[in-house]
């Protein structure tokens, strides 16, 4: 099995043995170095590790009472934004990998994929249990009258067959051709997290960030339109 082919949705649509980009001078000469720093083997646990302090801090944060006036908002809005930075942080690792042929950026894509899928969980928890008290009914009933959360529901309900496939075994019984089509899912999803955002902070004329993510996410979108279009 090519553990390069066993990698998360984003990003899941490039070949994975493109070569980088040509480089000269130092910049040339320190790549190497640094993809080597990057494949060694503390690194990935470390960001592993890393990956979960904000979702520690959350925890840490409503057990000694410092989320603010209103916790649980904190806790729905905060977990919402890691869900989305670490969705355009697992997109910008395959240009990020082009551009300065670190190769070792590929072993982090299947992983931080699936922190995107977990943050997204722990957002919908957060929102059923401390917006909805666990009530189906009411949280079916608000999905069907506010758009932005049946926005946000969608995005959530195809990550998930994507987490659901990130692993080898899956890739082997899809076959690569399907699995890629199916990853291709992340080029929907990306722009639904944005629209559930811009939605909700719509409503409180707050742009700025919204603004910030959209830059973002279309430069990432964009890099991998004119590299299918450049095919
Ligand atoms: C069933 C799925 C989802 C539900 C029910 C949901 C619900 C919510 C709710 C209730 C809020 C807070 C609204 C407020 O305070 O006025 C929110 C905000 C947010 N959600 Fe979601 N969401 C879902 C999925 C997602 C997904 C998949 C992402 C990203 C990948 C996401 C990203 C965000 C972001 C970035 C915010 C704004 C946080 C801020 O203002 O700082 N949500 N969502």
């Amino acid at each position: 099995m090519n553990r390069a082919r066993a990698l998360p949705a984003a990003g899941a649509s490039e070949p994975t043995a493109q070569r980088p980009l040509p480089r000269r001078g130092a910049a040339a000469a320190a790549a190497p170095r640094l993809d080597a720093w990057l494949a060694h083997r503390a690194v990935k646990p470390a960001l592993f590790a890393l990956a979960l302090v904000p979702l520690a801090l959350l925890v840490i944060g409503a057990i000694a009472g410092t989320l603010g006036a209103n916790p649980a908002e904190a806790l729905i809005r905060r977990s919402g934004d890691w869900a989305l930075r670490l969705l355009c942080l697992t997109l910008a690792l395959t240009p990020l990998r082009r551009l300065t042929g670190w190769q070792a950026l590929a072993r982090w894509r299947r992983m931080l994929g699936l922190f995107t899928f977990f943050y997204a969980v722990c957002h919908f928890l957060a929102y059923a249990w401390l917006d909805k008290g666990l009530d189906a009914a009411a949280i079916a009933r608000d999905i069907g009258k506010r758009p932005f959360i049946l926005v946000g529901a969608t995005a959530l309900a195809l990550l998930l067959p994507l987490a659901a496939t990130s692993f080898g075994r899956a890739i082997k019984a899809l076959g690569a051709a399907r699995w890629r089509a199916l990853h291709r899912a992340v080029y929907a999803i990306a722009p639904l997290a944005l629209l559930h955002f811009y939605w909700m902070r719509a409503a409180k004329r707050d742009f700025d960030e919204v603004i910030a993510y959209a830059a973002v996410l279309a430069l990432l979108l964009g890099w991998r339109a004119w590299r299918a279009l450049e095919r």
